[in-house]
């Protein structure tokens, strides 16, 4: 009997491969499932703006770490350093109790049934959505991971210094193409960054002294009132001059040389990115297509580990003792 509990338990981790994904997946386990994570990110959205797109920032961050598995949403223990205080993450990623209250309200309908990782990737949809952007039909069936990795996320996401070339290089590696590059980076139509991420290109690009070139004087002028040499580089910017509506109004910033990132300028800098940028500055509706065509390719990225439905985003389920000596001692075989 024991030994058939454990077997029943291994089934259970078993791992969804992207062939699993699919739009409906919980229409008959939970089937307000999408109406309950739009309702939470409405109210998200009318108590503070800026939160449905620190929200929808959630997703590449998830994805592109071993798989959208909602490992970032993981706390660290005693035993394990979670993602949230990684590079890119600490300081800057935010909004996780609006996650939190979604994981709340759904347990409430049905619990145990959706998983933290479908969470991240209906709320990034229905950020874009819900400031003017377009809606899609997300594919889901996703599992949560059962542990995070700090070094891999500190390793794998890309520094606000970044130019083209380094980025396009790491999509590459997630079979996302230039075009998806160029078409997620529009991301930044909404939401801020900090003093933080662009000090370097104001004050010191690539250990000149000078600023970056690419920016045009007047924006230069803005952000240096915005982010003086003492500043407290907490103090936020906006990434583009809309960033409560989801347009294209970020590539014509760009055009502009009005970028807030180094790494949102450099696209239009390098020429394998720049007719992108021109061309999404011109047709919203072709962005819009871009933009939906590489969030569905990017939450596809799926971990080959084993996985759960999380009742708390934050950390694993509890496990019977039993079933923990069990998994160490496979895990202790394995390592033999
Ligand atoms: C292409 C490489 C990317 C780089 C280098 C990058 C970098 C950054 C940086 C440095 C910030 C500001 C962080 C801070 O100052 O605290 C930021 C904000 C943001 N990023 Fe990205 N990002 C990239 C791609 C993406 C993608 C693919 C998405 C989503 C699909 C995304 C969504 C966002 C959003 C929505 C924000 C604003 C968050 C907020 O207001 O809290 N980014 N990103």
């Amino acid at each position: 009997m024991f030994l058939f509990l454990i077997f029943i338990i291994n089934i259970l981790l078993l791992t969804s491969s992207s062939s699993d994904l699919r739009p409906g997946f919980y229409s008959n386990t939970c089937p307000n499932a999408e109406i309950i994570v739009r309702d939470v990110m409405k109210r998200a959205l009318i108590r503070e703006p800026r939160s449905v797109a620190s929200i929808m920032r959630f997703q590449f961050h998830d994805c592109f770490v071993n798989g959208c598995d909602a490992s970032m949403l993981l706390d660290d223990t005693p035993s394990m350093l979670g993602e949230k205080l990684a590079l890119s993450n600490i300081n800057s990623l935010r909004s996780f109790e609006v996650i939190d209250e979604v994981k709340e309200a759904l347990e409430k309908a049905c619990p145990g049934v959706v998983s933290c990782a479908d969470i991240i990737i209906m709320a990034s949809r229905d950020a874009v959505a819900l400031t003017g952007g377009p809606n899609w039909e997300v594919r889901l069936g996703r599992l949560d991971s059962l542990t995070a990795s700090q070094d891999n996320s500190s390793n794998i996401m890309p520094s606000p210094r970044s130019n083209a070339t380094t980025l396009i290089n790491l999509f590459q590696k997630y079979n996302l193409s230039v075009k998806d590059l160029v078409a997620l980076s529009g991301s930044h139509s909404i939401g801020k960054g900090r003093c933080f991420s662009i000090m370097f290109r104001l004050y010191n690009q690539s250990g000149s002294g000078k600023p970056d070139p690419a920016i045009d004087p007047g924006f230069r002028n803005e952000l240096n009132k915005l982010c003086p040499l003492d500043v407290d580089q907490n103090v936020t910017g906006n990434l583009d001059s809309t960033p409560v509506i989801f347009d294209n109004q970020y590539f014509k910033d760009l055009v502009a040389g009005r970028g807030f990132l180094n790494s949102d300028q450099t696209l239009f800098t390098f020429p394998q990115t720049r007719e992108f940028v021109s061309f999404y500055s011109r047709d919203q509706t072709e962005f819009f297509k871009a933009f939906v065509e590489g969030m569905l390719k990017m939450g596809d990225l799926q971990s080959d580990r084993p996985g759960e439905v999380r009742r708390n985003c934050r950390v694993v389920n509890p496990r019977p003792a039993h079933f923990l000596s069990e998994h160490k001692m496979q895990n202790n075989d394995k390592s033999m």
